[in-house]
C-alpha cells in the first residue's frame, strides 16, 4: 500500500492590510484592545474587489507545485476546500484546475466550513493510499469577508482572507499518519451563513426573502466552549493512533480563530509554547485557509524539520472538526531551480491558449450542429 507524503506548499494572501483600528474608525463600538486581549488578533487581510477565491487557490497552487518542482499534468486529483466558491457551480477546484493546467486531474470542492483542509488532506491522502491517485494537490481557500456583517462587532473583527496549498505524492515511507473527522449537526445553527442555498432561496420559493440571509451568524460564547474542549480530544486521538506521546510531537497547528483558544487547547495537551505555531495575530481566522497558511510558515520560519512530528487540528461551522498527524518527510532546504517560474509561467500560457482553443472548438461545434439540423439533416 503506498503512503501519502506532502512534498510541496505555498501560500497566497491578499495585500490589503486590515488592522484593528481601523473598525473602531469606520464608527464600530470596539477598540484595539479589546480584539487583540479577547482574541490575539490585530491584523487580517481582506481580498481585493476583483480578486475571488479561485484567484487565491491558484497563486497558492502554483507555489506549491513550484516548491515541489511538480507539473500541473502531473496532477491527478484537485481538492479544494472552501464555503465560499466562486460559484453555487461549477465548482472552485475546476475553474484552478482550468488554470493551471492540471489536465489530467479531476476537481472538486469539499465543504466543512473551516475544518475542510484538514478533511481534504485526509481524503486526498486517502485517494493515494487506496491507490487511486499519485498526486493529489489539496487547496484551503476561502474570502468569508463577503459574507460579513460590517455593523456586527462580534463577528466583523474575527475574519480574514487567503488561500494555502499543499501537494501530496505517494511514497513508500509514510507521511501522513493518522487523521479523524467529525460532526455534530446538532449546532450547525450556532454558526452559519443561511442565505445562498436552498433553504432560504432568494427567489422566496421556501417563505423567505432573503433578508440578512448572506451574513455570517455566530454564537461566539458556545463556539469558543466547544472549541476548546474539541479541539484538544480530536489532537489526541490522532496522536494516539499514531502510536506517538504528546512529547514526540514536534509542533502543533491548530486551526488560528483565537488565540486563547490556541493556548487552552495547547494547555491540555501539555504542549509548551515552543511546540505551538499562531500567527492568528496577522490574519483573524481564514477558515479553510487557516491550516496550510500557518504550515507555510512554520516551514519558513525554520520551525518544521526533516523526520519531525506534525499534529493538525481544525473546528468550524457543522460543527465540524478534524485532525491529522503526520511526519514531515521532505526536505525544506532545496530550493525550486530557476527555471522553474518560467517553466510555470509558459505552462499557465499553455493552459490558457489550450483552454481558450477548447472553448472555441464548442462553439464551432455548436454551430455547425445547428446548421446540420437547420438543413434537415
Ligand atoms: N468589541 C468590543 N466588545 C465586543 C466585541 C468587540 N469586537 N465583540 C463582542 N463584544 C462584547 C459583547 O457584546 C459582550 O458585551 P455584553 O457583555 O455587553 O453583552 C462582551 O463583549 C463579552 O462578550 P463575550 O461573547 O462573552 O466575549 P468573549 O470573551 O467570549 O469573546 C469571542 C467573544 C467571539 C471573541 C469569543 O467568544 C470567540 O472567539 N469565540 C469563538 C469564535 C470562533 O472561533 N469562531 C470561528 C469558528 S471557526
Amino acid at each position: 500500500m503506498p503512503y501519502a507524503q506532502i512534498e510541496g506548499w505555498g501560500m497566497h494572501l491578499p495585500s490589503r492590510i486590515v488592522p484593528n483600528e481601523s473598525f473602531v474608525k469606520m464608527g464600530l463600538d470596539t477598540s484595539d484592545e479589546w480584539i487583540s486581549s479577547r482574541t490575539g488578533i490585530e491584523e487580517r487581510r481582506l481580498a481585493g474587489h476583483n480578486e475571488a477565491t479561485s484567484d487565491m487557490a491558484v497563486k497558492a497552487a502554483h507555489r506549491a507545485l513550484r516548491s515541489a518542482e511538480a507539473h500541473a499534468s502531473d496532477v491527478d486529483l484537485v481538492i479544494v476546500a472552501t464555503c465560499t466558491p466562486d460559484h453555487i457551480m461549477p465548482s472552485t477546484a475546476s475553474l484552478v484546475q482550468n488554470r493551471l493546467g492540471a489536465r489530467r486531474a479531476g476537481a472538486l470542492d469539499l465543504n466543512a466550513a473551516c475544518s475542510g483542509f484538514v478533511y481534504a488532506l485526509a481524503m486526498g491522502a486517502g485517494q493515494i493510499e487506496a491507490n487511486r491517485a499519485r498526486r493529489v494537490l489539496v487547496v484551503g481557500a476561502d474570502e468569508l469577508s463577503l459574507h460579513l456583517d460590517w455593523r456586527d462587532r462580534g463577528t466583523c473583527v474575527l475574519f480574514g482572507d487567503g488561500a494555502g496549498a499543499v501537494l501530496l505524492r505517494a511514497a513508500v515511507e509514510p507521511g501522513i499518519l493518522k487523521s479523524t473527522m467529525g460532526s455534530d449537526g446538532s449546532g450547525a445553527d450556532l454558526l452559519m451563513i443561511p442565505g445562498g442555498g436552498s433553504r432560504y432561496a432568494s427567489n422566496g420559493r421556501n417563505g423567505s426573502n432573503n433578508s440578512g440571509g448572506r451574513y455570517l451568524r455566530m454564537n461566539g460564547a458556545q463556539i469558543f466552549r466547544w472549541a476548546t474542549q474539541m479541539m484538544s480530544r480530536a489532537a489526541e486521538e490522532v496522536i494516539h493512533d499514531s502510536g506517538l506521546k504528546a512529547d514526540q510531537i514536534d509542533l502543533f497547528i491548530p486551526h488560528q480563530a483565537n488565540l486563547r483558544i490556541i493556548e487552552s487547547t495547547a494547555r491540555r495537551l501539555g504542549l509548551s509554547e515552543d511546540r505551538v505555531f499562531s500567527n492568528v495575530g496577522r490574519y483573524g481566522n481564514t477558515s479553510a485557509a487557516s491550516i496550510p497558511i500557518a504550515l507555510c510558515e512554520a516551514i519558513a520560519s525554520g520551525r518544521v524539520d526533516e523526520g519531525d512530528n506534525l499534529v493538525l487540528t481544525s473546528f468550524g461551522a457543522g460543527l465540524s472538526w478534524a485532525a491529522l498527524a503526520l511526519r514531515w518527510t521532505v526536505p525544506i532546504e532545496g530550493h525550486p531551480s530557476r527555471w522553474t517560474p518560467i517553466r510555470q509561467t509558459f505552462e499557465s500560457r499553455m493552459a490558457a491558449v489550450r483552454s481558450a482553443m477548447r472553448r472555441q472548438q464548442r462553439r464551432v461545434r455548436a454551430s455547425l450542429d445547428e446548421r446540420f439540423r437547420a438543413d434537415g439533416g
